[in-house]
Parts: C-alpha cells; sequence; structure tokens
C-alpha cells in the first residue's frame, strides 16, 4: 500500500480544497483525485493518460530517468542473467521467485497445458493464409473462453487453471499459425521440452538444426520472453486491466491487449524496425536518410524502435537485447549486416540535436526483430512473440487487479466541445 504523504492545495475559481498525495514504496507520488468531481464538479483532462495513474500496482517498478526497470523489487538485469521465463512468470504472479517444489509444480502444470485444442486449430485453419499471426493469436485465445467457459473458478492448488491455459497455450497458438501461414501441418506439443524450447519445436519440428544451435536459440529465445514479460501500465497491459475491470474474462482480456500490442507504435514495432532496416540495406544503407525522415515533421515516419513515454534516457531491455544479439549471432557463427546498419542508426540518432533534445533512445524493438530472424522467425511472427513473453505481465496484472480492495469498472470521463441542445428538423426542413 502507498503512505500518505502532505495533501495537495488546489484552488479552482475561489475554492480552495485540499487533495490527499499518495506516496509509492520507490517514492513516486501522486495526487489523489477520487473526491475532485464531487468536492468541485472539475475533473482533469490528459490524453494518452502521460500523467495519470490509472492503480496501485505491486508488479513492476520504472524509473524512465535512469533506465530503471525492476520486477518484484529484482532488476530486468538480474532476471535476464539467471531466471528462466516461467520462473519471471511465478514471481509476476504471485510475487516471489519460486523455490524448488513451487517451480517443479507450476511448470509441470504449464508443459501439462501446452497441447492447442484442435478448435483452436480449426479456428487456425479457417483463416486465410495469409492472416497476421496477431489475428490468429487474438481469435485463438477468444476461442479459449468457449473451450474453458469455467472463467477462472478452476484451480489446482494455489493456481488459476485459466492462468496456466493461457500461459501455456498462447506460445502454442502462435506456432500453428506460423505452420498454417508456412503451408505445413500442426506440430504437436512436447512436454518433455520447457517453455522456448517446446514454441520453437511447435514452429520448425526436428528440423536439421544441430542440437547446440537448438540449445543457444532456445535459450536466447527464453531470454527475450523474459525481458518482454511485464513493463507496467502500458497501453496493452492498460487495455487488459480495462477489459477485465467488467468481470469480462480472461481469455478475452487478453485477446484485447494482443489487438493493443499489435499496433506499431506498441509491440508491431519490433516488425516495423526490420522492415526498416531491410529497406535501408535495400536501398544501399543510407541512414542519415532515414533520420531526415524520422525529423521531418511533413513525413509521418518515425524511426521505429526509437523513443518511448517513460524512459527518457536508455531502455535496459534494449542493451539487454543488443548483447543477446552479439552473443547470439558469435555463438551461431552468423554476421548479420542489419546490426552493423541499427547501430550505425543508432549511434547517429544519439548524436544528433532532434533526438537528443527530446530524449528519444533506442527502446525494447529496436534490436529484437535481428535475433528473431537469426533464429530463423519470419518478421510477421515477432509481435506475436512479444505477445507471448507479455503473456505472463497480462495475466499478473489481472491476478493484481481481482485482489484489489480498490478495484471499479475502468470508466474514464471527458470533456464535451460538440453542439449545444438544438430541436429537431424534420428532412424536408433541412
Ligand atoms: C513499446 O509503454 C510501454 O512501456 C511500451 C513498451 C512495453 O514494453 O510495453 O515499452 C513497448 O511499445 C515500445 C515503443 C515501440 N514503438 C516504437 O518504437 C514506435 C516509434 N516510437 C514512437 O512512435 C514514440 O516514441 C512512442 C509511441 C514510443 C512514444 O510516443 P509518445 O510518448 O506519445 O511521444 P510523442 O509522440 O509525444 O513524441 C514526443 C516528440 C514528438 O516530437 P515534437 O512534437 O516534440 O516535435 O518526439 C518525437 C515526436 O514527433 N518522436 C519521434 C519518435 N518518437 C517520438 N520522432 C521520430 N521518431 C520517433 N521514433
Amino acid at each position: 500500500m502507498s503512505e500518505m504523504s502532505e495533501p495537495a492545495e488546489l484552488k479552482i475559481g475561489d475554492q480552495l480544497i485540499s487533495l490527499p498525495v499518495v506516496t509509492g514504496s520507490e517514492g513516486e507520488q501522486a495526487v489523489d483525485i477520487t473526491a475532485l468531481r464531487k468536492q468541485t464538479g472539475v475533473i482533469t483532462i490528459d490524453p494518452g493518460y502521460g500523467n495519470t495513474g490509472a492503480c496501485e500496482s505491486a508488479i513492476t517498478f520504472l524509473n524512465g530517468e535512469q533506465g530503471i526497470l525492476r520486477h518484484r523489487g529484482y532488476s530486468i538485469e538480474d532476471l535476464a542473467a539467471h531466471a528462466s521465463f516461467t520462473g519471471v512468470a511465478y514471481l509476476l504472479l504471485y510475487g516471489d521467485l519460486p523455490n524448488e517444489e513451487q517451480y517443479q509444480v507450476f511448470d509441470n502444470l504449464i508443459r501439462a497445458n501446452y497441447h492447442v485444442d484442435d478448435a483452436i486449430v480449426q479456428v487456425i485453419q479457417a483463416f486465410p493464409k495469409d492472416a497476421h499471426p496477431m489475428a490468429y493469436l487474438s481469435a485463438g485465445l477468444s476461442a479459449m473462453s468457449a473451450l474453458y467457459p469455467d472463467y477462472g473458478e478452476e484451480k489446482e492448488g494455489e493456481h488459476d487453471m485459466a492462468v496456466i491455459r493461457i500461459l501455456a497455450k498462447i506460445s502454442g497458438i502462435a506456432a500453428c499459425s506460423y505452420r498454417k501461414v508456412i503451408g505445413q501441418p500442426m506440430i504437436p506439443a512436447d512436454p518433455g521440452l520447457h517453455y522456448a524450447e517446446n514454441l520453437l519445436h511447435m514452429m520448425f519440428g526436428d528440423q536439421d538444426a544441430s542440437d547446440e544451435f537448438r540449445l543457444v536459440r532456445a535459450e536466447t529465445l527464453d531470454n527475450l520472453l523474459i525481458i518482454h514479460a511485464d513493463h507496467e501500465q502500458n497501453c496493452s497491459t492498460s487495455t487488459v486491466r480495462m477489459v477485465n475491470s467488467s468481470n469480462a474474462n480472461m481469455y478475452t482480456s487478453i485477446s484485447a491487449g494482443i489487438g493493443a500490442l499489435w499496433g506499431p507504435l506498441h509491440g508491431g514495432a519490433n516488425q516495423a524496425v526490420m522492415e526498416m532496416l531491410d529497406q535501408i540495406q535495400e536501398e544501399g544503407g543510407d541512414t542519415q536518410a532515414v533520420l531526415a525522415r524520422a525529423k521531418d515533421k511533413k513525413d509521418p515516419f518515425r524511426l521505429m524502435g526509437f523513443g518511448h513515454r517513460v524512459y527518457k534516457t536508455f531502455d535496459p531491455r534494449a542493451r539487454i537485447a543488443k548483447a543477446g544479439a552479439d552473443a547470439f549471432l558469435a555463438q551461431i557463427g552468423k554476421n548479420e549486416p542489419l546490426i552493423d546498419i541499427a547501430m550505425e542508426l543508432e549511434k547517429s540518432a544519439l548524436e544528433d540535436e532532434y533526438f537528443k533534445k527530446r530524449n528519444l533512445y533506442a527502446n525494447v524493438d529496436f534490436y529484437t526483430g535481428i535475433i528473431y530472424r537469426a533464429m530463423g522467425i519470419p518478421t510477421a511472427m515477432f509481435t506475436a512473440l512479444f505477445a507471448i513473453g507479455r503473456s505472463a505481465g497480462w495475466l499478473a496484472h489481472m491476478v493484481e487487479l481481482k485482489n484489489d480492495p480498490a478495484r471499479r469498472i475502468g470508466r474514464p470521463r471527458q470533456i464535451y466541445i460538440g453542439e449545444n441542445a438544438r430541436d429537431y428538423v424534420p428532412r424536408d426542413k433541412r
């Protein structure tokens, strides 16, 4: 819980009111305006919610000025270096890293639920072949609400089975959509494999890759899933919370989050970054021309993978992804010219007044696509991989919301700027 601090005073016209100020465990402060309209008839307005806290949460702490990201107090650097994705998912959901017994119970439940139900495979098969993987994913999660109408009532010990099913099956649904897109038969899940291994197995099968490549690829993917797992009240997580706040079921709430993440300003940026780097390479590698376009206010083009609502310095995940890209390419002995273009682009932007003045740095999406491509994953699948990692955070926020005593249906207000009252005019008089 937050602590009460010295109240704020607000003067509106000749009315002076006092508003509570709350302070979080990392010293962040917020003016509590829950009584503002009742006291003054006035609301606040904040398009894009850049200055508005939607809730109190104990899951993730961000400090955008210092480039800090922690989950339940653990730094993203430590989690990426030492934890597994399923261990981080447990941490986000339950508040602590699991001990050996807790981990085995959780991981075994997930493995036992990897299987993608036949009905969902039929939904995937019904889609046109070139549908975007995020369309398959959103439909697959929504279909789960028809297959599992328990809506979170079913439990296995401390675990809500809707949570387990979503975390377990979202990766298989993404893999099945990949198999559909490439016109190949689905590959059944293998509960003997850990989370990232099974995802890659369901995508690629036991194709001729060496055991060493498969191991390094799975470890690298597991790491990428960790750095995508949660990021406090971002667009898609806020969407999931909003939908779930009406007591809609978890499956459909996650499906809504997938829709929000799909946008190129959000999770869709990882696909857009690779399309941008490919185009730079095809056009001869001129990074200056791309920077000029990004700075041109008459051009809607933005430097994809750059900028962030919260980070006004480096995104710690971008640093982890860049190091991961270097390590993976070295381990597989692959030379990827796109990483040189990306590094030149980043260096030029960081030296450019336009980007410096606006505190625009590479974000989590800038380097991840280079790793996915080196793994043999097609560009259209990149955002689906982001969604798989973020499903852990979406689920954790729904569990937190469910247990929040301050829980209410989300319903923002507005300031109306339309026509004032006017009389109806019959059509023959208009
Ligand atoms: C993710 O919220 C999260 O936590 C998201 C995320 C997560 O883990 O959930 O971190 C994942 O979505 C990362 C962001 C991925 N998106 C992109 O890489 C797309 C490119 N970036 C931008 O569109 C933009 O930076 C946003 C969407 C990320 C942030 O937008 P904001 O906070 O609304 O910032 P803004 O549009 O108000 O920009 C402020 C200024 C503007 O210029 P001025 O009006 O001051 O002259 O910076 C400029 C913008 O034009 N600007 C850019 C730019 N990003 C901002 N100019 C060129 N290229 C860019 N990428």
